[in-house]
């Protein structure tokens, strides 16, 4: 059964779409909706943004932005959703707050003493996705008759301390209570905080190879070796299952593993 989220005529963002997770979840949605959606891309990366497009279903509208979500202003991406959406036309509307990077991982919290590079992983990591909110927000208002779904890709490390992972997992954590307060705010808005697994992803190798503290590179890479890390095809069932079932409640965070979602 599609979930009630892809239904209609929608309209999807997605950050981080060149590569990864965020090019499974365009691929595996544009199978799934309506014709007449549209799926906007935006990563940094172009070249990885068309390879994306080409892999997305014929049927619908798809559209790209190279854009560096850490220094992009509201006007910026105002400008680019408005410029190729006529939000009027959509019966839902879905931002999938995806994109985002792993910092240095070879260093301990104490190790962590350059304010540059506190501040422009913030920008990226969590300032942006913010940004991104209030911009869609904007855009697909109350005046709009669009339901809106927000999906912000988070981590076990958002909510569970890992060893040298000091820039991304106190980045998903604060991402993460961004969204529990604008989901408090917002009742009209679904607001789901997805964690995905170990995902076979470029940022998962980075970990399994760099991260300083032994025991969480050993135990990310055993992950790999032992082939328990998943696909991104994998994990992106798994979320269209979330949506399907809709046994979250607005805000929560859901992870890949959970119990209660099994099936
Ligand atoms: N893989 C895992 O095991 C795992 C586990 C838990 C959570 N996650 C989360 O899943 C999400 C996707 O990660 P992934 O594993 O697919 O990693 P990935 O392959 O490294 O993809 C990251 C994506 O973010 C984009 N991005 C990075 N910096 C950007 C910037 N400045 N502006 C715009 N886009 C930017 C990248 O595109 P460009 O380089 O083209 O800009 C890329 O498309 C992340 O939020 C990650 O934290 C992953």
């Amino acid at each position: 059964m599609t979930p009630e989220a892809l239904t209609g005529k929608v309209f999807i963002l997605i950050t981080g779409a060149s590569q990864g997770i965020g090019r499974q979840i365009a691929i595996t949605l544009s199978e799934i909706v309506d014709k007449n959606s549209q799926i906007l891309l935006i990563a940094r990366n172009e070249n990885g943004l068309k390879e994306t497009r080409d892999k997305l279903s014929k049927n619908i509208n798809v559209n790209y932005a190279s854009v560096d979500l850490g220094v992009a202003t509201d006007e910026q991406l105002t400008e680019i959703i408005s410029n190729v959406t006529d939000v009027d036309k959509f019966d839902r509307a879905i931002l999938i707050q995806n994109a985002g990077s792993v910092g240095d991982v070879t260093k301990n919290t104490a190790q962590m003493n350059d304010m540059d590079y506190w501040k422009n992983y913030f920008a990226l990591n969590v300032f942006s996705t913010a940004i991104l909110n209030s911009v869609f927000m904007k855009l697909f208002n109350d005046n709009v008759k669009a339901k809106k779904y927000i999906i912000n890709i988070s981590s076990l490390m958002g909510i569970k301390p890992f060893k040298s992972m000091g820039y991304y997992g106190s980045g998903k954590a604060a991402r993460e209570m961004y969204f529990k307060v604008f989901a408090e705010e917002f009742p009209q808005v679904n607001v789901l905080n997805y964690s995905p697994g170990p995902v076979e992803t470029e940022m998962l190798v980075t970990v399994a190879t760099k991260a300083g503290d032994d025991e969480v590179r050993n135990t990310i890479n055993d992950t790999r070796i032992q082939k328990k890390s998943l696909t991104p095809e994998q994990t992106v069932n798994r979320l269209v299952n979330i949506l399907r079932d809709q046994k979250y409640k607005s805000g929560d965070h859901v992870d890949y593993f959970d119990e209660f979602l099994k099936f």
